[in-house]
């Protein structure tokens, strides 16, 4: 059987997560899959930087638009990061010269999901992301898979690892917002910016690709009310707990009257729910349907192993056939509107 060929572009803490999966796992994968998964090529910005894996096996391309562009690959796996540049450049490349896309970029996704997924479509061509939401959680298959028989009334929860470890270290271990925020560094979770992720962007760039797949609209991250956890202070973490609540970065999307609601903010939870009680690097997504009333999905966010696992997922529904495309067909043709105000849980 032919094998899948994968091009990885990235080689940080997914992109080296994902080559570990594949070297470890690669008899398990191919009975898996029914057809070997292999690399062929592989880009970074910098070639002689020990990354802790063999990669002598696979062709080096500096220029990662190239690699997505070579004739022995037929998944572009992105996993670089960022809205522009490189990633866009290389994304939009892959699908013009036919090949699937599995990308783990939730920034490049929130800004421009809606013109690649049409790219992809109109090249016959899948972009698959469940790496780009809630790390290790296959959040975007129970939504476009498993719930596809529900009307879909809301989804909330906790989408940025960073933040949960920060505001709950803090808390419990009673450490400085510096200490945490190296700890989380040291964990693999942050972003390369992480004002993004102090920032609540990160998180808003993850509800608002759920929303569009929960609510078949277009991806509108302008759309989220976004406010971050660089005010919070060790005093509000200890007023919140002496009134028996923690303090979440919780997002909260749901249609409305007035149009898609989409919200994404620091939130006092009871401390004893099961929001309340969510650790470290942990997320939690809610998902809510008219048929299935709600599901609950916890597990890791952020790191390599959690978020090579969802990019191998992918990886996986491609080798197999698996190639339904994640935003439903009404993507192309909703439009969501700016709320008129925040509608919280
Ligand atoms: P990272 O550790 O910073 O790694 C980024 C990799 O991309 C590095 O290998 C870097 O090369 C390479 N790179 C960056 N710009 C490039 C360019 N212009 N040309 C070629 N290579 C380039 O990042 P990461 O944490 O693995 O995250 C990768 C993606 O996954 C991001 O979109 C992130 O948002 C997403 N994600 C991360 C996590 C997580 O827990 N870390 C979870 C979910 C999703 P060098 O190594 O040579 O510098
Ligand atoms: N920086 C992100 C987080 C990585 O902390 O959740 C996972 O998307």
């Amino acid at each position: 059987t032919d094998p899948l060929r994968l091009g990885i572009a990235g080689l940080g803490t997914v992109g080296v997560g994902t080559v570990k999966i594949i070297r470890q796992k690669a008899n398990l994968l191919a009975a898996r899959a029914g057809r070997p998964i292999q690399i062929t090529a592989v880009s970074a910005r910098t070639k002689d930087k020990d990354r802790g894996v063999n990669l002598s096996d696979y062709a080096w391309e500096n220029d990662p638009v190239a690699l997505a562009q070579r004739d022995d690959v037929d998944v572009f796996v992105e996993l670089m990061g960022g809205s522009e540049g490189a990633a866009k450049d290389a994304t939009e490349a892959a699908i013009n010269a036919g090949k699937d896309v599995v990308t783990a970029n939730k920034a490049l996704l929130a800004h421009h999901g809606h013109e690649l997924a049409l790219s992809a479509e109109a090249a016959g061509r899948v972009i698959r992301f469940e790496a780009a939401v809630a790390g290790g959680i296959p959040v975007i298959k129970a939504l476009s898979e498993g719930l596809a028989g529900n009307d879909i009334t809301r989804v909330m929860g906790v989408m940025n690892g960073t933040c949960n470890y920060i505001l709950t270290r803090m808390q419990s271990a009673g450490l400085p917002y510096a200490e945490v925020f190296e700890e989380a560094n040291q964990l693999g979770y942050l972003e390369a910016d992480p004002t993004l992720d102090v920032g609540g962007i990160d998180a808003g760039h993850k509800l608002s690709l759920l929303a569009a797949i929960a609510f078949g609209t277009q991806v509108n991250f302008d759309a989220v009310e976004l406010e971050g956890i660089e005010k919070i202070t060790i005093q509000d973490i200890h007023h919140a707990a002496d009134m028996g609540y923690r303090i979440k970065l919780l997002g909260v999307c749901q249609m409305t009257g007035r149009g898609l609601e989409q919200r994404m903010s620091p939130c006092l939870v009871p401390d004893n729910s099961p929001l309340g009680q969510l650790e470290g690097g942990t997320n939690m997504c809610v998902l809510e349907g008219d048929n299935v009333e709600q599901i609950v999905l916890r597990g890791p966010g952020a790191g390599m192993g959690p978020t090579a696992s969802a990019v191998m997922g992918d990886v996986m529904d491609i080798a197999r056939g698996f190639r339904m495309p994640v935003f439903g067909r009404p993507a192309a043709e909703l439009e969501c509107a700016k709320p008129a105000r925040a509608v919280m849980p």
